[in-house]
């Protein structure tokens, strides 16, 4: 995609983090933005921040695991704006801890929000955009999504999940012969709230697994500090990919190699090398 003004974007999790640098850099282009996020108080603080900035546009709290709650997404920006264009599924989780401790309703949780938001989100919208044979999926997976990072179970499940899904959607469009495009975007750690993800816990799974389901803060703060990337920065590459149709976006190129020896050593057989603790995210 090409031309941005007056055309519509659609972002999930835009409340905060990369969905909001998301949201900014596609209004500084000229689109009318539709934020959803679960986060109501921090999806309105979003919002007013970019109405300050000019941008048009339009929130809706939205559970994106919970395919109704897409459905109405999906109205409530037709009926303001006609048509979606953009859509970018990015709403996301993060809970660790080894795989068998961690609890069933932390898979549902992590699952839920990473894998099934991206399902309703396609169900949803692209068959909007395979009609008016226009538009441009991005779907935020993660490095977690070409490796299994240590401690990180139900995330890299939803990860590798999600860059599947996305893979197959960019087939099944190019046997269509449709114009939509696809990317998807794995990156490694960017300076966000996401180990701070606990705050979105749904009471309806009960309580919270205590200490298992985020990074501590201070570790966090910590890691983000030293590591972290600029989310404005990772989304520079996120649009620079929606311009060009480029299906692969890995803002961290350093961290390559290791996703290739884990494909090598799948062919030839060898057994999975150590990654150290984990990197989240
Ligand atoms: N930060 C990283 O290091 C990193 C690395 C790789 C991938 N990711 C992925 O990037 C995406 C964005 O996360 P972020 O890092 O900006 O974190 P973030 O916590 O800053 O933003 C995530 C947003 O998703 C929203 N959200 C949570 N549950 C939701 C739900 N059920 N419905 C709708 N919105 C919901 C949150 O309220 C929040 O605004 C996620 O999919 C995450 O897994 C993050």
């Amino acid at each position: 995609m090409k031309e941005f003004a007056g055309k519509t974007a659609v972002i999930t999790g835009a409340a905060s983090g990369m969905g909001f640098a998301m949201a900014r850099r596609f209004a500084a282009d000229g689109m009318q933005i539709v934020m959803a996020d679960i986060e109501q108080t921090a999806l309105k603080k979003a919002e007013k921040t970019l109405q300050d900035e000019g941008a048009t546009t339009l929130a809706v709290v939205t559970d994106v695991s919970d395919g109704s709650s897409v459905e109405a997404l999906k109205d409530a920006a037709l009926d303001r704006f006609n048509a979606v264009h953009v859509l970018c599924n990015n709403a996301g989780v993060f809970a660790n801890g080894p795989i068998w401790e961690t609890p069933e309703n932390a898979w549902q949780w992590v699952l839920g929000v990473n894998l099934w938001g991206v399902i309703h989100g396609i169900r949803t919208f692209v068959p909007l955009m395979v009609e008016q044979d226009e538009g441009h999926v991005v779907n935020t997976a993660s490095l977690a999504g070409l490796i299994a990072v240590p401690s990180s179970g139900a995330y890299n499940a939803s990860k590798h999940a999600v860059v599947g899904i996305s893979e197959t959607l960019w087939h099944d469009l190019a046997a269509a012969n449709s114009k939509v495009k696809v990317s998807v975007l794995c990156p490694g750690l960017v300076s966000t709230n996401i180990f701070m993800a606990d705050r979105n816990w749904p009471e309806r799974l009960g309580e919270r697994p205590a200490g298992k389901s985020a990074l501590d803060p201070t570790t966090a703060g910590k890691l983000l500090a030293a590591q972290g990337m600029d989310p404005a920065a990772v989304v520079e590459l996120v649009y620079q990919a929606v311009v060009e149709e480029k299906f692969w976006i890995l803002p961290h190129p350093e961290l390559s190699p290791a996703i290739v020896p884990r494909f090598e050593n799948a062919v030839k057989g060898v057994n999975p090398v150590s990654l150290g603790g984990g990197l989240g995210g």
